[in-house]
């Protein structure tokens, strides 16, 4: 099978993902934070040697503020939840994922919020728009670091900076970003950030990331056992106070192996990224009723249309007829479809990884060539 859907789940993780995963769940099966024997203890120290590392990765603010979830939207719900200002006012972009929508929708339905959503321009959400959205009651930004369905980066860091200037919280949603593109969250201003493991990062699924800012508070959304302080009502500290019950230990051991590897490969995997997206869009744009939607982005993202076909459905005979996973449709971002006028259709996304190459890009053009003849 050729691999287009890496932006949803990487499919082919690095061998040390595998190893790491796999000792834990043969050796190393336990409950960590729970007791007080050696392998208790040894997984508690190697939890908190992920978080270390991913604090490094990430130029972070503390080990004990890098929180796991089980997938980027919790570590969003969290977020965004856990941060409310009630009566306050928020802003987020139209190129928002409904994990960070519907967590706002849901805030401004019951009347706790306002919410003004900034659309982008030419691709990207400009500073100044931003500003001018910004009213004395707003106390929370929420951006996407580039857009799930184009693969435009937005200029986080010059946001960041003129949120900094005025006091207002930045939560950005890096699902899309972490693993290929540059961050650094104290430089960049970046208050809080969340992310997926399985993802750009290349770990296994089950594990997301919420990282924040030590000046902050952020209230839990779930309640339960931590392991320590049994008789208090609440842990007083983080990370408990946001992760009751369980640890996923075999993904966020999985999720420690792929930030080694990828901090070790970085670069090289964004030059391989941004070749293959340009090679793509190059290639993509000599096709008859191909319509671009991206351009050369270290992100491995291409977003097209192709005559007036429904998406899904190129999808499913590229998938069916010719083993090609790609994603067709909407892609959970609404305002952006909408923005970019693709309601009816959506968009075909292809999405690249490490493990993916330009005779594969030749081999999806061949194909997509095809699709007329079994599209009615
Ligand atoms: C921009 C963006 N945000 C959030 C998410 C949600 O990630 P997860 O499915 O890991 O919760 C996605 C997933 O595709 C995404 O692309």
């Amino acid at each position: 099978m050729i691999f287009f859907d890496n932006a949803a789940t990487g499919a082919i993780k690095p061998n040390c993902v595998y190893e790491g995963a796999i000792n834990v769940m043969k050796y190393l099966s336990i409950n960590a934070g729970r007791g007080s024997y050696r392998l208790a203890l040894y997984a508690d120290e190697l939890i908190y040697k992920t978080r270390k590392e991913i604090c490094s990765f990430f130029n972070g603010y503390s080990p004990e503020r890098v929180i796991f979830t089980k997938n980027c939207t919790e570590a969003l719900n969290v977020a965004i939840f856990g941060t409310l200002k009630k009566g306050g006012h928020v802003i987020a972009s139209a190129y928002e994922h409904n994990s960070v929508l519907r967590p706002l929708y849901n805030l401004e339905d019951k009347g706790l919020i306002t919410l003004t959503i900034v659309k982008p321009q030419n691709g990207a959400v400009l500073k100044e728009d931003i500003l001018n959205a910004i009213t004395p009651k707003t106390y929370l930004v929420c951006l996407t670091g580039a857009s799930n369905v184009t693969g435009e980066i937005n200029d986080y860091e010059a946001i960041g900076s003129l949120l900094k200037q005025k006091g207002i919280l930045f939560l950005v949603d890096g699902a899309q970003i972490a693993g290929h593109a540059f961050i650094d969250l104290k430089e960049q201003n970046i208050d809080i950030f969340c992310f997926s493991g399985h993802k750009g990062m290349d770990a296994l699924q089950g594990v997301g990331c919420l990282i924040f800012n030590k000046e902050l508070e952020i209230k839990p959304l779930t309640f339960g056992g931590s392991g320590s302080e049994t008789f208090s009502k609440t842990p007083s500290g983080y990370p408990e106070l946001l992760e009751s019950g369980t640890l996923n230990l075999p993904s966020i051991i999985s999720l420690f192996h792929a930030t080694v590897y990828t901090k070790k490969n970085f670069t090289v995997k964004q030059k391989l990224m941004l070749e293959l997206t340009d090679y793509a869009v190059k290639n993509l744009k000599k096709i008859k009723g191909v319509k671009l939607y991206s351009k050369q982005n270290p992100i491995g993202i291409v977003a097209l249309s192709y005559n007036d076909y429904y998406t899904p459905e190129i999808a499913g005979v590229l998938g069916d007829k010719f083993d090609i996973a790609t994603r067709g449709g909407f892609h959970c971002a609404p305002l952006c479809h909408e923005l970019l006028n693709t309601k009816q259709n959506g968009l075909l996304r292809l999405s690249f990884s490490w493990f993916n190459d330009k005779k594969e890009i030749d081999y999806f053009i061949e194909k997509l060539l095809k699709v007329p003849l079994y599209v009615y």
